[in-house]
């Protein structure tokens, strides 16, 4: 039985049947989500970072003692009724692809290897002009980029007949491409379709495989940079067929404690005179970063951050011109195990300089993996929603993001605080349940 909310008249429909995954890109991020998934299902491990999985969510008063875990609040997609599909330009399967990675021990992927290796990527749609570092053989041939656009559109009626699955989405786990400008071709559905007849330049790979899954009515989430979906032409097709969007870049290392860090120096009015970031990343993700053009569009993601949460036009005596510098470097002794380096110069009472030194020792694709598997529980959960699914943009999943997709003219929120707010807020709206306001005058009465 569809969840009616009496307030607003909208409904959720059941998460019944299967849920099919698709995902471009079956490396690092894709590979360690899927067994992730299936590691938590055999009772192995835990779905640890994820907010679907382990995350509660607070309704009425903090005297009602209502918290229920997020999953049994609103009707999500359970880890049981997952399958998987996906795309590459090598032919690794799951599980080889998983120890190239080098993300998961190897005895740890063997107790799962007939299910990861049962999972054998579709050619890709790919070309070297949009990732320069890279090159492989498994790709698919076309006429034109319409006719790629049409095979992919092949792959999604496959995969859905042949696995048996009731609802899809797809989340995009590829390379990042170079930098790409909206252009004329991107701004209408027609001008777009057009551009695919006639092999524009400035439609990217990303973009046919979203335009192919917005046509099938099936959302698409962007976990890189990349313009992808953050065009007019996908917005209106997202709309039209009731395919939600989000993106772009998952929020996963140092951009989240830069949003976690930033709202607490503003919230106590300290001021800011620079921000350097750097990076070694060993990855093929960090060689494939070593590409300028490909740099640029990670660089613009990771920049945009600080503007927005500090507001220097607000505060202009703090934040005017601060300086801020995020590097990359690939360095491959590293691998997936990522470090970064933060060095911030604040400033306190009276003008005094301070400093704060961040190094993080982290693991990137361990922690995009949940980001993952929210972000396709809650991407199906907006399809299923009479509120949302023709709404286009998912504004409130701008917490999973480096970039968060807006409506055109708003600027996005960045502080990770506000992001979860409005997530839950969002929970709770659907349910039909009291916006959390934290105001809390009443118990004072
Ligand atoms: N913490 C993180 O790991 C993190 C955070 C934010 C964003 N991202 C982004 O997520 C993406 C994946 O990261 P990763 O570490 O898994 O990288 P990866 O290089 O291990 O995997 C990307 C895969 O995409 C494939 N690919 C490239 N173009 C393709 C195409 N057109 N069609 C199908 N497959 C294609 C590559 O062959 C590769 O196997 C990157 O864009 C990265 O910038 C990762």
């Amino acid at each position: 039985m569809a969840k009616q909310n009496e307030k607003t008249g909208s409904s959720i429909a059941d998460a019944k049947g299967k849920l099919g995954i698709m995902i471009p890109g079956m490396g690092a991020v894709g590979t360690t989500f899927v067994a992730g998934v299936e590691s938590v299902r055999k009772g192995i491990s835990k779905p640890i970072g994820s907010l679907t999985q382990m995350g509660t969510i607070r309704l009425g008063k903090r005297t009602e003692g209502r918290s229920p875990k997020i999953k049994d609040f609103v009707p999500l997609a359970q880890l049981k009724d997952l399958v998987f599909t996906g795309w590459d330009i090598f032919e690794d399967n799951m599980y080889e692809s998983a120890l190239n990675a080098g993300v998961l021990d190897k005895s740890h992927l063997d107790q799962i290897k007939p299910f990861l290796q049962g999972i054998k990527p579709r050619p890709a749609v790919f070309d070297r002009h949009y990732v320069k570092k890279l090159d492989g053989k498994h790709v698919k041939k076309g006429k034109n980029k319409m006719d790629l656009a049409e095979q992919l559109r092949d792959d999604i009626k496959d995969f859905k007949k042949t696995s048996g699955a009731d609802r899809l989405a797809m989340i995009w786990c590829g390379s990042t491409e170079i930098f790409l400008k909206q252009t004329e071709v991107h701004s209408t559905v027609k001008s777009f379709e057009k551009g695919l007849e006639k092999n524009d330049e400035n439609i990217a790979p990303s973009m046919i495989y979203a335009y192919a899954a917005l046509s099938e009515g099936v959302p698409f989430a962007n976990g890189a940079p990349n313009l992808t979906v953050d065009i007019p032409a996908m917005h209106e097709l997202s709309r039209r067929n009731h395919a939600p969007i989000s993106g772009k870049d998952f929020k996963s290392g140092q951009t989240l404690l830069k949003t976690v860090l930033a709202p607490g120096l503003k919230a106590r009015m300290l001021g800011l005179n620079g921000w350097f970031s750097t990076n070694i990343l060993g990855n093929r993700d960090g060689e494939v970063l070593d590409d300028p053009d490909s740099f640029k569009t990670k660089e613009e993601s990771k920049l945009s951050v600080l503007e927005h949460i500090l507001q220097p036009e607000l505060y202009p005596d703090l934040y005017k011109d601060f300086y801020h510098k995020v590097r990359i470097n690939y360095y491959p002794p590293r691998a997936d195990n990522k470090e970064s380096w933060d060095n911030i110069d604040i400033v306190g009472w009276l003008g005094y300089p301070m400093q704060i030194k961040i190094n993080f020792l982290c693991r990137d694709s361990i922690l995009a993996a949940p980001i993952v598997l929210d972000l396709v529980l809650l991407m199906d959960l907006a399809k299923r929603s009479t509120e949302l699914s023709g709404l286009g943009i998912q504004e409130w999943l701008s917490l999973y993001f480096k970039s968060p997709m807006t409506a055109p003219g708003l600027y996005p929120e960045h502080d990770l605080f506000i992001q979860t707010m409005k997530m839950k807020n969002t929970l709770r709206h659907l349910r039909g349940e009291e916006l959390i306001t934290h105001l809390g005058l009443e118990y004072y009465d």
